[in-house]
């Protein structure tokens, strides 16, 4: 597999930095779209890399979540002010466990606290997981497994990176069935909550995660441009990229577990 640069300041439940070089590859066959929308954005890998090698001329990036959105808010359509603050919260944090829990039980005053104790959670809770009930991270000897996954430099250096190309990329909080009508003709990266079999459901992972797929497909079919879905291999979704004439293709990745799991990726000409 390609090097892969991380991008995102999440570490995301279902996040797709192992579906980057074949999106690249899509993208550029599909003659680098002016727009791309990702109306499942979460941790928005694939469009803001599109956006950061230029893939596309403009990325949307759209989500559900108020408290992903919280981030994507400060770090895509926020004030130099309001990004420099995010950082500087993230770089002056220190990692005990009674910081962590004052945050996440806190109710943030402004958007810049909302979109910090997003991160908080997105990097103390287990797996990156943000719907409620996810437990933190296991503690470890004096609360130091807490900061095994807090890495303050590289955040906001991440952040600073994605403010340089923050012009080419679009950021709404909302819902990514109405944004696939409303951009109608857009090459679309589409990642819905999915789980196949409904083990592990998405409800674990996600707080939005009631999704109609037959309708998911059909809007697709009848709005985007060029399309990749990407799904677990389930013989439901197999036969609605069957019925709308999508091909069907299959990428072996490891799960964090070190697993090997198998990913369709479904492409609409
Ligand atoms: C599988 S995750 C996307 C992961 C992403 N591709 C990445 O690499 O990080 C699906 C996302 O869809 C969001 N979501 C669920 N229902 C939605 C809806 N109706 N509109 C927009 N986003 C929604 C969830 O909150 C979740 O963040």
């Amino acid at each position: 597999m390609a090097q892969v640069r991380q991008i995102s300041p999440f570490r995301y439940p279902g996040g797709k930095t192992w579906l980057v070089p074949v999106a690249r590859e899509w993208l550029t066959l599909a003659g680098r779209p002016s727009i791309l929308l990702e109306p499942f954005a979460g941790g928005g890998v694939i469009g803001l890399t599109a956006a950061a090698e230029g893939l596309a001329d403009h990325v949307v990036m759209v989500e559900l979540d108020e408290d992903v959105a919280a981030v994507w808010h400060v770090v895509l359509e926020g004030s130099d002010r309001d990004a420099a603050e995010l950082c500087d919260l993230i770089t002056d944090f220190e990692v005990t466990l009674d910081n962590v829990r004052a945050v996440i039980d806190a109710s943030p005053p402004n958007s810049v606290a909302k979109a910090f104790r997003t991160i908080v959670k997105n990097r103390c809770q287990r797996g990156g997981i943000l719907a409620p009930g996810a437990g933190l991270v296991k503690t470890g000897e004096n609360g130091r497994g807490l900061a095994s996954r807090w890495y303050p430099a590289t955040l906001a250096k991440r952040i600073e990176a994605t403010r340089g190309f923050k012009d080419r990329v679009s950021f709404v909080q909302g819902d990514g069935f109405e944004a696939i009508k409303k951009y109608e003709g857009a090459a679309m990266f589409v990642d819905p909550p999915y789980t196949a079999g409904g083990k592990r459901a998405g409800s674990r992972l996600y707080l939005h995660n009631e999704i109609d797929h037959a309708h998911l497909f059909e809007l697709v079919a009848e709005y985007a441009g060029a399309a990749l879905l990407t799904y677990d291999d389930a013989p439901e979704v197999r036969e609605l990229a069957d019925k709308h004439g999508f091909l069907v293709g299959n990428v072996a990745m490891k799960s964090t577990h070190h697993a090997v799991m198998r990913e369709l990726t479904i492409f609409k000409d």
